[in-house]
């Protein structure tokens, strides 16, 4: 696996992958099953694979979040080399913002609901910096996790209002025995908190409306940020021991 760690190097790499189909996974490190399922994909469904680990300041709102994310460079290497990624793109915060992020990408609905209210300017982070690398790496298909659903739909409408060449694929929520969605938060929790977190999903997925499903995560020990019925998925977002967890269903 050939580590790249600045776009200019990626561009000149990805000019002598010109006629062949390059799988693209962007990550922010603290790599897990969820991302070992679509690096997997990448790889079976291209001739080329690409992930990147970037933690994107732009995407937090709270800077404690941002410092106490799990992520371990070394694992994540470790992880890709044995999954048999062919690039990974690791690049840090002056590479990617030259401008200091004084340009980004806005989108002005459904990007203000859901995450979006409660974490302001989350989504303007993640447009931004998912269109920078989409940009610098050209991929033919790009993956994405069904867990942020919210994520999936605003950069699919990204791609669509801005034209972009490139294939989204939404795949599956990758889930442990007991439900809980798997997550790089999850590692903060302690043992009590991933005993009781799977309670969400069952939750979640027992029915009723979004003031019962809340009285019952409430209930259950969880501090709920929102339960919404959107179309037809249920999304959820709920805190545990401080840590924030967020999932999703259809309905
Ligand atoms: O889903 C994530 O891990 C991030 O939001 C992404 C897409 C890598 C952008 O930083």
């Amino acid at each position: 696996m050939k580590i790249i760690k600045t776009p200019d190097e990626f561009k000149e790499i990805r000019k002598t992958l010109k006629g062949k189909s390059i799988g693209f996974v962007p990550t922010m490190g603290g790599l897990h099953n969820g991302h070992l399922s679509l690096i997997k994909r990448a790889i079976a469904e291209n001739d080329v694979s690409v992930v990147s680990v970037y933690l994107n300041p732009t995407q937090f709102n709270d800077k404690k979040d941002l410092e106490t994310y799990p992520a371990n460079f070394d694992d994540d290497c470790a992880l890709l080399e044995k999954a048999g990624v062919d690039y990974l793109f690791a690049p840090t915060y002056p590479v990617m913002y030259p401008d200091d992020y004084k340009y980004m990408l806005t989108e002005k609905d459904f990007s203000k609901e859901l995450c979006g209210a409660k974490r302001p300017g989350h989504f303007d982070g993640v447009l931004t910096v998912v269109m920078k690398l989409l940009n610098i790496v050209s991929p033919t298909r790009a993956y994405f996790g069904e867990k942020d659903y919210q994520q999936y739909k605003l950069l699919d409408g990204m791609v669509k209002a801005f034209f972009m060449d490139v294939t989204l694929v939404p795949c599956p929520i990758v889930r442990e025995e007991n439900g809980l969605a798997i997550s790089s938060r999850n590692r903060k929790l302690s043992k009590e908190g991933l005993a009781k977190a799977p309670k969400f999903h069952e939750i979640l997925t027992g029915g009723g409306s979004e003031a019962e499903i809340t009285k019952k995560l409430e209930e259950a020990g969880f501090k709920v940020d929102y339960v919404t019925k959107k179309e037809n998925r249920l999304y959820a977002a709920v805190f545990l021991e401080d840590v924030r967890l967020i999932d999703n269903v259809e309905k």
